[in-house]
């Protein structure tokens, strides 16, 4: 399809928070969807445990209030995290009438739990594959809308600016044709960046792209340390680190170490369904072996009685027994690995950006209602909430007038294998900017990142790992930064939550960092 080079509103990502964005700007002029794969191929396609929301009024609210800011240790932006579970429940309803099909029982909705969570609050489709429905869903009432365009195979290669004002994008159709897009309004909605580390859960598309885009035209990036790992995804050598979901552990699911010990009663009161960032530390802690060596760690099911986990788990049931495994019959080896970003573009509670046209919303956006560690399942509402309240706000964008004066990103091919500089900052980052961290590996890795810079400049075969080297040096630096340790963020050398001097969210804008408290510095209209 020829890409018109004007539209009302450029979306960049077709998974929940731009689909989402998308509906709620259709009446409101054109609305352009770009995705780099085919339509669905994005982190909410690979949802597993569900979207958690509380259905049952004013306490049950609160109730999630008061998770979502426990589990972010000190850091959840209250007012974000009030929006997101206030309003969750309306979001919600509205996927159910257009034809969202949670799971029930009975007629009823059915509920479980996952770490963290005080109540059962999550609803699930499909067993296992919420995320998939819920894309599924949202992507058929976006096709009947005629305003919407949704384009699959196109890149967003970089965003235009004119003066400080983002105008538009650089697209780049089926790695060929570059075009340009102008826009009343941007919405940063490409997901998150788990392949900045070799062990992620996260499928080849999210390579942080937004996040990557938004820095180079000068946007301030948020809590760029905060990578959450998730604790159990598949360790079977050979095989991709598919996500056991956390809702295995909420039906009841045990963790054990290599002497079948059920070793979470040493570390957290809540056990298996402590916070992720315990529970991933945890099984860290207990994989290193006297000398050093790795020490299998394994998910248990078999004492569940009464439920059938083939038909609770359908997907993970499959792809186990591809792999010879079986939830009910067999210890299940797992270890942890990226899975989520809690940082990214800074935006208010409306998506807006610190530059002027351009918002984000879902993973690529940091509003701070996850803090140093997101609750199980606040992923999907968030993209649902924050995605809509982000069309709200791109409807008051003003029209833009002058011509763009970003050139295209058109420089030569690199000179090295694309695929073994990747591998090699892939591996750099689990090994020294990880779950477990310090100055020295950081370092290690900071000097990495600057010794191939010029090589992982943006050219036309190589924009996903360009955007991954930015991330990894937003991460490393933040990670370097922040001398202690808080949710998701552990430093070996800086142990100790430090209130006295980082109760504050790390912002780093053209290469220099500031701690700040979430909504102090200006956000530009
Ligand atoms: C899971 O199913 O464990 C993942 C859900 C989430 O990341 O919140």
């Amino acid at each position: 399809m020829a890409i018109a080079a004007e539209t009302d509103f450029l979306i960049v990502g077709a998974g929940i928070a731009g689909l989402r964005a998308a509906i709620e700007l259709a009446d409101s002029g054109r609305v352009l969807v770009v995705t780099k794969e085919a339509l669905g191929e994005s982190n909410t396609n690979y949802a597993q445990g569900g979207i958690a929301v509380a259905l049952g009024g004013g306490e049950d609210i609160a109730l999630h209030l008061e998770d979502t800011v426990n589990a972010g240790d000190g850091l959840v932006d209250r007012e974000a995290a009030r929006v997101l579970v206030e309003e969750g429940p309306l979001r919600v309803d509205e996927l159910l009438e257009w034809g969202t099909g949670f799971d029930r029982e009975h007629g009823r909705l059915m509920l479980t739990r996952e770490g963290a969570h005080s109540r059962n609050r999550i609803l699930h489709a499909n067993g296992d594959a919420t995320g998939a429905e819920i894309g599924r869903s949202l992507l058929a009432h976006a096709r009947g809308h005629r305003n919407i365009t949704l384009l699959e195979w196109t890149t967003t290669a970089d965003l235009t600016l004119e003066g400080d004002r983002v105008s538009g994008a650089w697209l780049l159709e089926r790695e060929q044709y570059f075009q340009s897009v102008r826009a009343r309004a941007v919405l940063l909605a490409s997901g998150g960046a788990g392949q900045v580390y070799s062990d992620t859960t996260n499928p080849p598309v999210a390579t942080g792209d937004g996040i990557a885009m938004a820095y180079r035209a000068g946007a301030e990036i948020a809590d760029m340390e905060f990578y959450q790992f998730h604790p159990t995804a598949l360790s079977v050598p050979g095989v991709s680190r598919f996500l056991l979901s956390e809702a295995l552990r909420g039906e009841g699911a045990f963790l054990r170490n290599a002497s079948g010990e059920r070793f979470m009663e040493r570390y957290h009161p809540l056990l298996e369904l402590a916070p992720r960032d315990v529970v991933a530390r945890a099984i860290t802690r207990e994989g290193i072996g006297p000398d050093g060596e790795q020490l299998p760690i394994y998910l248990d099911m078999r004492h569940v009685t009464g439920i059938d986990l083939y038909s609770r788990f359908p997907g993970i049931s499959r792809f186990l027994r591809s792999h010879g495994l079986s939830l009910a019959a067999d210890l299940i080896p797992v270890r942890p690995a990226a899975h989520y970003l809690m940082g990214g573009v800074k935006t208010d509670i409306d998506g807006r950006t610190s530059l002027q046209g351009l918002y984000a919303a879902g993973e690529t956006a940091c509003t701070g209602v996850h803090g140093a560690n997101r609750l199980a399942s606040n992923s999907l509402l968030e993209g649902l909430v924050f995605g809509a309240r982000a069309g709200v706000a791109m409807r008051e964008a003003p029209e833009s007038s002058a011509p763009a004066t970003t050139p295209p990103p058109l420089a030569p091919y690199p000179s090295r294998n694309i695929d073994t500089l990747h591998q090699a900052l892939q591996r750099g980052m689990w090994e020294n900017a990880g779950l477990l961290r310090d100055a020295q590996g950081l370092s290690i890795m900071k000097r990495f990142i600057e010794e191939v810079r010029a090589e992982i400049a943006p050219h036309r075969g190589s924009i996903e790992l360009a955007n991954l080297h930015t991330v990894a040096g937003l991460i490393v630096d933040s990670a370097l930064a922040r001398e202690e340790s808080r949710g998701a963020h552990y430093r070996n050398d800086f142990p100790h939550r430090d209130d006295a001097h980082f109760a504050q969210h790390s912002i780093v804008r053209h290469g220099r960092i500031t701690f700040e408290p979430m909504r102090e510095s200006v956000l530009a209209r």
